[in-house]
């Protein structure tokens, strides 16, 4: 577990200004969530920590180090589960272990591990085709924590499942998250699901993303995404995001107002 901290970063993509002064310290162990309308800049937050991106200004650290490109100390889970088809599931969990040089026979044991831990032990040989979506996701969860890395930063990597299969998936994620206390960066727009997994839910605002507040969920865990204070808690930030949602909104009725900071047409408006 390592922290990470943001100063002053911003980001351009040409003339446009996507992301303004952005500070945020994130303590070791810590789980932060990012909600904000689509759009609004916060995969490229993502990016920027996890070195796929660089900032225009400002810059971020790990575990006091600037952030100079991706590194095996930040590992990152996207919202399709981005497995090797020609590879069995236990090879795709040993590939980060193998490419860091551990021996094959040692990378199979903690892969082995790691599967029983997501519960797809007996699914060790097959190819990630014959898995539903959920369970290749678990698989992409059992790779990204393998080698045990001590940031992990994850763009929506929900989205894409059903309701209850997400469900099961917060249930594995707050287990092994207490297990392994990795600092988490966790980008959604799905404002229950931030309340429920983070410690805190930061809020960006659009045109240009900016950091707007961050709420502090101090809930016992797990956490129920039906308690009545997770709903307390989702409806605040709900508020607070409403504004932002409303820009998007004339954004898109009245999509002439374009200019520098504001995204292009038809970014989506979900939330
Ligand atoms: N590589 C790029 N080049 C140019 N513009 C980009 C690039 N990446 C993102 N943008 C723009 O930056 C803005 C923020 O994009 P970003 O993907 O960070 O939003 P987001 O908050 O993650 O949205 P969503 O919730 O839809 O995923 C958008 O207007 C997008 O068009
Ligand atoms: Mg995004």
């Amino acid at each position: 577990m390592k922290p990470i901290t943001i100063e002053g970063v911003e980001k351009r993509f040409g003339e446009r200004l996507v992301l303004d002064a952005i500070d945020l310290t994130i303590t070791p162990g810590e789980f932060v969530c990012i909600v904000g309308p689509s759009g609004c800049g916060k995969s490229t937050l993502l990016n920027v920590v996890a070195g796929l991106e660089s900032a225009s200004s400002g810059r971020v650290l790990v575990d006091g180090q600037p952030v100079t490109g991706p590194g095996p100390d930040r590992t990152v889970m996207f919202q399709e589960a981005t497995l090797f088809p020609w590879l069995t599931v236990l090879e795709n969990v040993c590939f980060p272990l193998t490419l860091s040089g551990v021996s094959a026979l040692d990378a199979r044991a903690r892969a082995m591990d790691m599967l029983r831990l997501v519960h797809l032990s007996r699914f060790a040989s097959s190819r990630p085709h014959e898995l539903s979506g959920g369970m290749r996701q678990r698989v992409a969860l059992a790779r990204a924590l393998v080698g045990r890395p001590g940031v992990l930063l994850m763009d929506e990597p929900f989205a894409a499942l059903d309701a209850q299969t997400r469900d099961a998936m917060h249930i594995e994620v707050q287990r092994l998250w207490l297990e392994f206390k990795p600092t988490v960066l966790f980008v959604t727009h799905n404002v229950r699901e931030a309340v429920e997994l983070g410690d805190r839910v930061a809020i960006l605002e659009t045109l240009p993303g900016r950091l707007k507040e961050v709420i502090e969920v101090r809930l016992p865990r797990p956490r129920d995404p039906n308690d009545r204070d997770v709903n307390i808690l989702s409806a605040r930030v709900n508020r607070a995001l409403k504004d932002e949602i409303d820009k998007v909104m004339a954004l898109e009725r009245d999509p002439d107002k374009t200019g520098p900071g504001i995204p292009p047409r038809g970014a989506g408006g979900h939330i």
